[in-house]
């Protein structure tokens, strides 16, 4: 078990050696029963985390504040409006300063092309550890709690077929942040991923060439499709979501345009029943309801959304006792 984490950032899961990853988890499933029989585990007592959020959110915020608060510790939540960095504070000011009065710093920056650059600014000029609470290209702790839901529904996720998919919504055009984030990180822990989405709504290459990697690592696989339907056939997990075609077009009403191509990508229950008769649905959420995927398939009993969302809770603490605590680091 490596457990040398402390003052460690949290960007990627990439940065992670698969043993650190390993001691997240063990500690997740730990601390949820810890939870569940009311054992008090304040390894954060007198500590802070500073969240700053330059977008809006439910559960990030909610799971981050809830676990500081479990762990004997306090959160501080920070709406970036509500602070001068509009008026001059920049991210190295931002790390020298929030990193002198808080023993993390979580961030929650999205905008594309900017978000991860000013979280590795803050972490430059940080003494305390940075942790993404998701940025333009990565939302580590939705792929840790999505993981710990896998191991829970499934088991050993080696051999096991994921199939991270690209839905329609209307709603906005959301971050790729969750797509890449789990392609990274089931193929290191083996499982068969297949990334389905129609042509130009690629990820970042260089994020795709490490998935590759690390699937050759494992002994899983990576495999690009374009027909949705075929992506359900005999998969354990299914997790559809929209995101943007951010790589291919940056602009509002070419990305409207062909988004709107693609109004039938639905998650619903004929596509379910192409997946294994015991395959579980899974989503981040928010999702689009009745447009993304159909209200029967997000409350049915194929849906494991909200044991998914729970478990942001559990890897997050998880992540925060590691890197923020007093325990032996080198
Ligand atoms: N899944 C997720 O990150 O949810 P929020 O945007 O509500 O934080």
């Amino acid at each position: 078990m490596q457990t040398n984490m402390r003052g460690m950032d949290m960007i990627t899961t990439q940065e992670w050696t698969k043993d650190q990853l390993d001691t997240v988890l063990d500690i997740a499933f730990d601390l949820k029963k810890k939870r569940a029989l009311g054992i008090p585990h304040p390894y954060l007592r007198d500590k802070t985390l500073a969240m700053l959020f330059f977008f809006s959110s439910t559960r990030t915020r909610g799971s981050f504040e809830a676990g500081m608060a479990q762990l004997g510790g306090h959160a501080a939540f920070v709406e970036s409006r509500t602070t001068q960095i509009a008026h001059g504070d920049t991210a190295k000011e931002l790390g020298e300063i929030y990193g002198r009065y808080f023993d993390g710093i979580a961030i929650r920056h999205v905008d594309w092309g900017v978000g991860n650059r000013y979280l590795r600014y803050v972490a430059e000029a940080s003494r305390a550890p940075v942790l993404n609470m998701q940025c333009d290209l990565y939302h580590p702790h939705q792929a840790l709690a999505d993981l710990q839901t896998i191991i829970e529904k499934k088991g050993d996720p080696r051999g096991k077929t994921i199939t991270v998919s690209w839905a329609y919504a209307s709603s906005y055009q959301k971050p790729l942040s969750v797509p890449t984030s789990l392609i990274l990180l089931m193929t290191r822990y083996g499982m068969n991923v297949r990334l389905v989405h129609p042509p130009k709504f690629d990820l970042p290459a260089f994020i795709v060439d490490q998935a590759q990697e690390n699937a050759r690592r494992a002994g899983g696989s990576l495999e690009i499709m374009d027909d949705f339907d075929a992506g359900f056939r005999d998969s354990d997990v299914i997790y559809a979501k929209s995101w943007g075609p951010l790589v291919t077009t940056t602009d509002f009403e070419e990305s409207k345009r062909l988004i709107e191509q693609y109004k039938d990508w639905i998650t619903d229950s004929r596509r379910m029943a192409l997946a294994k008769p015991d395959a579980i649905y899974m989503h981040p959420l928010p999702a689009d309801r009745d447009i993304e995927v159909t209200t029967e398939v997000l409350e049915g009993p194929q849906s494991v959304v909200y044991d998914e969302a729970e478990n942001r809770l559990h890897v997050q603490k998880a992540v925060m006792a590691l890197t923020m605590g007093n325990g032996w680091g080198p």
